[in-house]
């Protein structure tokens, strides 16, 4: 296979991970290798504004995770008809199911204030934070890992958790870990939440 072949297969094996965590530790060589594959990513006037927190306290994770219910009950408690009783059956985190959490988050007066490139966008270092999260998310696939994004929280719980800085974002709670396999389909088209949708559909020529 081609250095291309290879990373397109790993493009396209991704999953978001709820279920298939086999509970095992993570290396930590396989780790670091992990991270620093995230801390290459590209940032809006080299500001790399992400730091990640690494939570293995299973007592963290527990707390974590009672928000992460309340939050996943408030949602449903919004919804009507059948998308209720989809959501009933779909899991949104694995949190204690993986060994290890990796918090990322996103430090906007890191480099500030002349960061080059953010003047007309404020979101461009919210941006890079997540193409580091995604560095990760690929190099974890080559690896045998396994994510799971979990956002069903409110950035105050996980800052207070943390000791996270006041002007500093939660982007993204992260359930890490060895995996048995990766499903073909996202879990949430297997659920019937929703589907992928066709490239063509959202490919635009020359206009909108
Ligand atoms: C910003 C972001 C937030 C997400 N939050 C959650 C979440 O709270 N719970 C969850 O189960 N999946 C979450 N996901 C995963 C998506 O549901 C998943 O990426 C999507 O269904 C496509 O599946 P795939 O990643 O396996 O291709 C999130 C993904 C992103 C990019």
């Amino acid at each position: 296979m081609t250095a291309a072949e290879f990373l397109y297969e790993v493009v396209g094996r991704r999953r978001d991970v709820r279920s298939e965590f086999t509970g095992e530790p993570v290396d930590p060589e396989v780790l670091r290798r992990v991270l620093t594959a995230a801390h290459q990513a590209p940032s809006v006037g080299l500001s790399q504004p992400w730091d990640f927190v690494l939570v293995e306290d299973e007592e963290t994770r527990r707390a974590f995770h009672g928000h992460v219910r309340a939050e996943r009950a408030r949602f449903a408690g919004s919804l009507t008809g059948p998308a209720a009783k989809v959501f009933d059956g779909i899991k949104v985190e694995g949190v204690l199911d993986a060994p290890l959490s990796i918090v990322v988050t996103y430090d906007p007066a890191r480099g500030a204030p002349a960061v080059l490139g953010r003047h007309a966008i404020a979101d461009a270092g919210l941006y890079s934070v997540c193409l580091a999260i995604q560095n990760l998310w690929l190099t974890a696939t080559a690896e045998g890992l396994g994510v799971g994004w979990v956002s069903f929280y409110r950035e105050e719980f996980v800052r207070e958790l943390l000791g996270i800085p006041e002007h500093v974002r939660p982007v993204a709670w992260l359930c890490v870990g060895p995996v048995e396999r990766l499903a073909d389909v996202p879990d949430l088209e297997r659920a019937g939440w929703r589907s992928r949708i066709a490239l063509d559909e959202v490919l635009h020529t020359e206009r909108w």
